[in-house]
């Protein structure tokens, strides 16, 4: 088998490809990536993937990356929600019209399946009860719309063309390899540092955490088992409050439970995100991860791996573009 993975040299796309190398030895991988500032070739490095430096709105470079792919993982995209409030441009391209280049492509090259990697961002904020695959689409961020958009669009393939195509829609990941920018890699990294983790609002929003191993065993599984057309939800095994993660975070690595900066909330912060994932267990699944065990092995990681992320913290200023938004309170 041949497949194609958008987006591999990013936090879930590379842990993908190192769980496919390990569960399908014999398949091909092709990796296709633009680089942005989130693809880090650093995340494959000493694995035997051919990854083709292009993006993914390019239909030229698409075609070809998909030559004799038998399957395509669709991962690429621009991913923080912060950065789309701050400017949107670039995630309606890349997660929009990049789709739709990708989509056109798979059927012209007849790929027998394509799974696109969604969230469950697209469900928007519930109060209380979990999403279920057919309810309504109700996303909150420019990030989280244009993820719903591409989802729609993937169904419209399916219904128009018969496009060979399946969804997923996870929670939210953390593991290695993430960049620290999002929740818990930058938390994790800042204690490191001994400095506070910048908590939006009052820290009473809920997420649902899904170890990114997990999500590339559901992935494989949807992307072998699935049912064409289908949608499936892959949650995690462990919903808390922000506020009390970082406590458990701090309490882990010894830190003081005041190291934590109260800053002005989010632009339309999602209260609530919980998924049903009784679909995707009757396709078999079940988490291999506790969180206890996940959370304890991410942060040896970033312990560990300080010569991974200290480079992106420092060169890529990447928080500069925040500080003006979220003000201390
Ligand atoms: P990431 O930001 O770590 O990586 C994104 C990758 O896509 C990078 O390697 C980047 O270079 C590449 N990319 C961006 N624009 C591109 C373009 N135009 N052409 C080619 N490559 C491009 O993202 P991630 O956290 O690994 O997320 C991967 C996918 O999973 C995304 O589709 C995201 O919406 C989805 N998802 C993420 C989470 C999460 O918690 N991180 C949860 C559910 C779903
Ligand atoms: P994030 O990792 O950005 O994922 P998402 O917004 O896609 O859920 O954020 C996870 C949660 O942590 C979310 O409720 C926002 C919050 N958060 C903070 O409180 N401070 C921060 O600096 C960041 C990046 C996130």
């Amino acid at each position: 088998m041949k497949v194609l993975v958008t987006g591999g040299l990013g936090f879930i796309g590379s842990n993908f490809i190192r769980h496919l190398l390990k569960a399908r030895p014999s398949w091909k991988i092709v990796n296709l990536d633009k680089q942005t500032y989130a693809g880090n070739p650093a995340n494959l490095k000493g694995l035997k993937v051919e990854t083709i430096k292009k993006d993914i709105c390019d239909p030229k470079a698409v075609d070809r990356a998909m030559k004799g792919c038998d399957f395509v993982v669709h991962f690429a995209a621009e991913t923080h929600v912060d950065r789309s409030i701050l400017d949107a441009g670039a995630f309606l391209k890349t997660n929009i019209l990049g789709t739709q280049v990708l989509l056109d492509a798979a059927l012209s090259q007849q790929v027998r399946r394509f799974v696109h990697v969604s969230t469950d961002e697209v469900y928007g904020s519930i109060p209380k009860g979990y999403s279920k695959e057919g309810d309504h689409l109700e996303p909150n961020s420019p990030y989280a719309a244009s993820k719903a958009a591409a989802d729609l669009l993937v169904r419209s393939y399916f219904v128009t063309h018969k496009a060979p195509v399946l969804v997923t829609r996870a929670s939210n990941n953390y593991g290695p390899y993430q960049y620290p920018e999002k929740a818990l890699p930058l938390m994790i990294t800042n204690f490191m540092e001994d400095k506070p983790f910048p908590q939006y609002g009052d820290g009473k929003q809920v997420r649902d955490w899904l170890h990114v191993a997990d999500h590339a065993r559901g992935i494989l599984l949807v992307l072998e088992k699935g049912i064409l057309g289908e949608v499936y939800n892959i949650g995690g095994s462990y919903t808390c409050q922000n506020r009390e993660l970082i406590q458990r975070v701090l309490r882990l690595m010894k830190q003081p439970n005041d190291l934590v900066a109260r800053v002005e909330d989010r632009k339309g912060h999602d209260r609530r995100y919980a998924l049903d994932c009784s679909k995707l267990k009757r396709l078999g699944f079940r988490h291999a991860y506790g969180f206890d065990e996940g959370l304890r092995q991410t942060i040896a990681w970033y312990q560990d791996n300080e010569a991974w992320w200290r480079p992106l913290k420092v060169a890529g200023g990447y928080r500069s573009y925040l500080q003006k938004a979220y003000k201390r309170k």
